[in-house]
């Protein structure tokens, strides 16, 4: 059953904990309602995933209330603080490049370099944020493919019991996803939102690029830098070579195994943790057992599939 919390103190200290046990809470943002996660928690993140259907593993943006804990996050710049300055909290969202040795997991960021951070400005989610004291890794909370929720209602009708509570604030008030601005390399709008690409610009006094294709959604995944391993990809390995790194499914023997019980939301979880593992000792091929393609297995088999292709 899900639980409807109110944002008075009570309500807030059940989500708060339940976001550090590793639980699903969706919660209001000016924007829209998220669909939140302990952003360290590589269980959690991959049950955020499993909830919204999302036939891929599309990196997600961390959202904090307190601006020196994101910088612990990421490599903060000039041009980060300018538009902080400007625009935080609020509808805006910049991509960085991931701080060495931050602790989040790679299932938030989909195994790039970079990752998406955000300080919302509704008082229900900075309230929440502040309780939790974790970092909140949130896509919008309905399941993959509908219209974005604006409204705790629109929450319980998408997502149903696959939430573990929702936090109820009320209507949102942009009910428009938050501008995403590049900052990783050149200045370019990734998604366009309220806060235009003129007021950016005009705080960095440059021209924001824009991005070819609007595509925002896929592209992360078919970019050069998103992560594949130096390895060659071996799919639907039903055996292994004795030179092969393996990474198991299920009952096999392998150097890693993903669930040895033949749990997706536990593969999930593990699976570029344990291909980063397996690429550092420099193998020829990795080998990889079949997944079964149903739920989560869907944004695996997608992952690994292009973990493949990739060369
Ligand atoms: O308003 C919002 O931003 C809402 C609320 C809940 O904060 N969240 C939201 O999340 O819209 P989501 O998961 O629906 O959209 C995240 C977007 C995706 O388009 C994803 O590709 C992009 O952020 N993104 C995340 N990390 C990225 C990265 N490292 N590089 C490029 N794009 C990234
Ligand atoms: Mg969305």
């Amino acid at each position: 059953m899900t639980e409807r919390l109110l944002p008075d103190p009570t309500g807030l200290a059940r989500a708060a904990s339940l976001l550090r046990d590793g639980r699903l809470v969706a919660f209001p943002t000016e924007t829209v309602y998220g669909l939140g996660a302990d952003a360290r928690d590589d269980h959690a993140v991959a049950a955020i995933y499993a909830a919204k259907g999302r036939p891929s593993f599309n990196p997600l943006i961390v959202h904090f209330a307190d601006l020196d804990a994101l910088k612990a996050m990421v490599e903060w710049s000039e041009e980060a603080e300018a538009i902080a300055q400007s625009f935080w909290p609020g509808p805006l969202t910049l991509v960085l490049p991931l701080r060495e040795g931050a602790r989040v997991s790679k299932l938030v960021t989909a195994g790039l370099d970079t990752i998406a951070v955000r300080m919302p400005a509704a008082p229900v989610a900075r309230d929440l944020l502040r309780a939790a004291g974790v970092p909140v890794a949130a896509p919008s909370a309905n399941v993959s493919g509908q219209i974005s929720p604006t409204r705790a209602e629109h929450v319980a009708a998408s997502l149903g019991d696959r939430v573990d509570a929702i936090l109820d604030g009320g209507p949102c008030k942009v009910g428009l996803e938050s501008t995403i601005l590049g900052l990783a390399g050149r200045p370019t709008l990734l998604r366009p939102g309220g806060i235009t690409r003129e007021a950016l610009g005009h705080v960095l006094g440059r021209r924001i690029a824009e991005r070819h294709g609007s595509d925002t959604i896929s592209a992360p995944g078919q970019t050069k830098s998103h992560y594949a391993p130096r390895a060659a990809v071996r799919l639907n390995a039903i055996e292994f070579e004795p030179d092969e790194a393996s990474l198991g499914f299920g009952d096999v023997e392998a150097d890693l195994n993903l669930s040895p019980s033949g749990d997706l939301t536990e593969a999930a979880a593990n699976l570029f943790e344990y291909l980063h593992q397996l690429d550092a000792k420099a193998p020829k091929v990795i080998a990889i057992s079949p997944i079964p393609h149903l739920g989560l297995g869907v944004a695996i088999n997608d992952r690994l599939s292009r973990a493949a292709a990739d060369r």
